[in-house]
């Protein structure tokens, strides 16, 4: 039987090294939960520029997934998942808005894009806090691994909340020719 402190996410934090290894194990899972959530996203969507944006960013963060398998790695430790509730979450918003939406492509997407606007403020908060964590540890390898996530996440929300209003503006004129049918 396994013993409750041998289950991830489950032994003491006593250092800024385990504090360290935790997070990145809470982040390693949110990464790996937002990578399927986003290949399902991209199923449901037919807006081309939000659709080539979800395509560019699941690549990403394929990359991102090996980045932080590569800072398990330098702590000379096996990458682990530690469940990220706040991933579960915002995925399990996303997917109950998708359900009530599902009548309406525009909204949908639109409520698809400001989920995932969420979900990249969430993970640039995350990157900012492990770099600054890796600094104080001395881990220079391990602060550029994290900086080139951070890059990535940080450019991702700028691009979606870009497209945001566009879809709104969208949504709009759909309902605007629409407005007859739901009298
Ligand atoms: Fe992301």
């Amino acid at each position: 039987m396994v013993q409750v402190s041998e289950r991830p996410g489950t032994a003491k934090i006593t250092n800024l090294q385990q504090k360290f290894v935790y997070e990145i194990a809470v982040m390693y899972d949110a990464e790996n939960r937002f990578l399927e959530a986003m290949q399902m996203m991209c199923q449901c969507c037919q807006h081309n520029q939000m659709k080539s944006l979800l395509e560019n960013h699941i690549r990403e963060t394929e990359q991102q997934i090996r980045n932080l398998e590569q800072v398990f790695n330098t702590l000379g430790q096996q990458p682990k998942r530690v469940n990220c509730d706040a991933a579960a979450g915002l995925i399990s918003d996303g997917q109950r808005f998708m359900l009530l939406a599902s009548d309406n492509q525009k909204i949908l997407e639109l409520g698809l894009a400001g989920g995932q606007a969420k979900v990249e403020q969430l993970e640039c908060t995350c990157y900012r806090s492990l770099i600054k964590g890796a600094e104080q540890m001395g881990q220079n390898q391990i602060v550029q691994l994290l900086q080139q996530n951070l890059q990535q996440e940080e450019q991702a929300s700028q691009k979606i909340e870009q497209l945001m209003p566009q879809l709104l503006q969208e949504a709009k004129s759909a309902e605007g020719g629409n407005s007859g049918r739901s009298r």
